[in-house]
C-alpha cells in the first residue's frame, strides 16, 4: 500500500509537473497593434524577439499602411480604411517634419495643433473602421489573444485591447501631455519632475516651477482635442461612459523606451519598466567627417543635461 501510495504521489507530481510546465513551453498568442512610422521600428525588434522565443504574434494594420510590411516573423492582417495610401502618407510625412523642429514656438505650436488635428481625424476614421468591422473584432475576440502589444500614441489599440478585454502592454517614449503618468496614476510632483520640452532640472526656482507647471497645458489641451473622440467610441462600444484615462489605464504593463541616463529619475509604478537600451541595437558607427561646432556642441551637452526629448544629435531621426 505503502507502494502504491508512492507510485501515485509520484504520477501526482509528474502530473503537476506538465501542467505547470505547460504554458511555458507553448508559445503565447500575441495581438499587436502598432502606428505607423519609428515607432514601429522599435515596437518589430520587440515582435522579431517574441516570434525568437516561440509565441504567435498577429499585426493589426490598416491596408494603407507604409511602413508596416509583411514579414517572416509575424502574421499581418489588415483591415480596410476609407482613405488612399497617397493621402495618409502625407499626413504622415507632414508629421514627421514637425519633430525635426528644435526651437519650442507659438508658430510650432499652432502648426503642431493643426497636423495633430488632421492626422488624428485619420487615426479615427481608422479605429472607426476597425472596431465597427464585425468580422474583424469577432475572428479577434475568438482567437483568444492572451496579451496586446500596442502603442498609446494611438489610443485605438488600448481601446480594441479593452473592448476584447485583453490584457495590454503599451511601449512609448513618453505621451507630451503627461497622460501616460496621470493613468497609470503615478505620483509626478511638478516641483521636481522636470517637464519634456521645460529644459528645467529637478533643482527648481520658482519660476522654472511655475514654467513647469504651465509647460504641459497646451500638450493636454492638444491631447484633450485629438483624443476626445475615443471617449465617445468608448462609450457607444461598452454602452457606459468612459473616460480616457479608462482606456490608458487599461495597461498592465508600461515599456517607456527611455532612461534615467537622459531623463531625470522620478517616481515610478511597479508596472512601468525603462528599456530604452533597446534603441541602441541597432547601432552605426558616428560619421568621422561630421563634427559640432563649439556652439552646437554646448548645446547639445545642455540639452543631454537638461532631460530634453531632443537629446540626439540632429541627424539621427529618433524622436519618440
Ligand atoms: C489639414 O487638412 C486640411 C484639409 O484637408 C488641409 O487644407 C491642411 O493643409 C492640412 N494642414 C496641415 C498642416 O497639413
Ligand atoms: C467576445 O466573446 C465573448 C465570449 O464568446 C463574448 O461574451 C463577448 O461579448 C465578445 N466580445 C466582443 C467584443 O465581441
Amino acid at each position: 500500500m505503502a507502494v502504491g501510495l508512492q507510485v501515485s504521489l509520484q504520477g501526482l507530481s509528474g502530473l503537476l509537473f506538465l501542467l505547470c510546465s505547460l504554458p511555458w513551453a507553448e508559445g503565447g498568442k500575441v495581438l499587436v497593434i502598432p502606428i505607423e512610422g519609428s515607432h514601429w521600428l522599435s515596437m518589430r525588434t520587440i515582435v522579431r524577439e517574441l516570434h525568437a522565443r516561440g509565441h504567435e504574434t498577429v499585426v493589426l494594420a490598416p491596408d494603407v499602411s507604409v511602413y508596416i510590411k509583411e514579414e517572416d516573423f509575424f502574421t499581418l492582417k489588415t483591415y480596410a480604411v476609407p482613405y488612399t495610401k497617397e493621402e495618409y502618407a502625407h499626413h504622415l510625412l507632414s508629421l514627421f517634419q514637425i519633430f525635426f523642429e528644435t526651437e519650442y514656438s507659438v508658430m510650432m505650436v499652432l502648426n503642431h495643433m493643426e497636423l495633430m488635428k488632421n492626422l488624428s481625424t485619420f487615426y479615427q476614421r481608422t479605429c472607426t473602421s476597425l472596431l465597427y468591422n464585425k468580422g474583424l473584432t469577432q475572428h479577434l475576440n475568438s482567437s483568444s489573444f492572451e496579451v496586446v502589444l500596442t502603442d498609446p500614441a494611438n489610443v485605438c489599440g488600448a481601446l480594441v485591447a479593452k473592448y476584447l478585454n485583453i490584457p495590454a502592454v503599451f511601449l512609448l517614449r513618453f505621451i507630451p501631455s503627461e497622460a501616460d503618468f496621470e493613468a497609470a496614476q503615478c505620483p509626478s510632483p511638478p516641483a521636481y519632475v522636470p517637464r519634456i520640452f521645460t529644459r528645467n532640472s529637478d533643482h527648481m526656482s520658482f519660476l522654472e516651477r511655475v514654467k513647469n507647471i504651465l509647460y504641459p497645458l497646451p500638450f493636454k489641451i492638444i491631447f484633450h482635442f485629438s483624443f476626445a473622440f475615443y471617449e465617445s467610441l468608448a462609450s457607444e462600444l461598452l454602452q457606459r461612459e468612459v473616460s480616457l484615462m479608462e482606456i490608458l489605464g487599461h495597461a498592465s504593463i508600461w515599456l517607456f523606451r527611455s532612461d534615467f541616463v537622459f531623463d531625470y529619475p522620478r517616481p515610478i509604478m511597479p508596472n512601468m519598466f525603462f528599456i530604452g537600451g533597446m534603441n541602441c541595437v541597432l547601432r552605426k558607427p558616428l560619421s568621422q567627417t561630421h563634427s559640432f561646432s563649439p556652439n552646437q556642441s554646448d548645446d547639445f551637452n545642455h540639452r543631454i543635461g537638461s532631460a530634453s526629448s531632443h537629446a540626439h544629435p540632429p541627424d539621427i531621426p529618433k524622436f519618440f
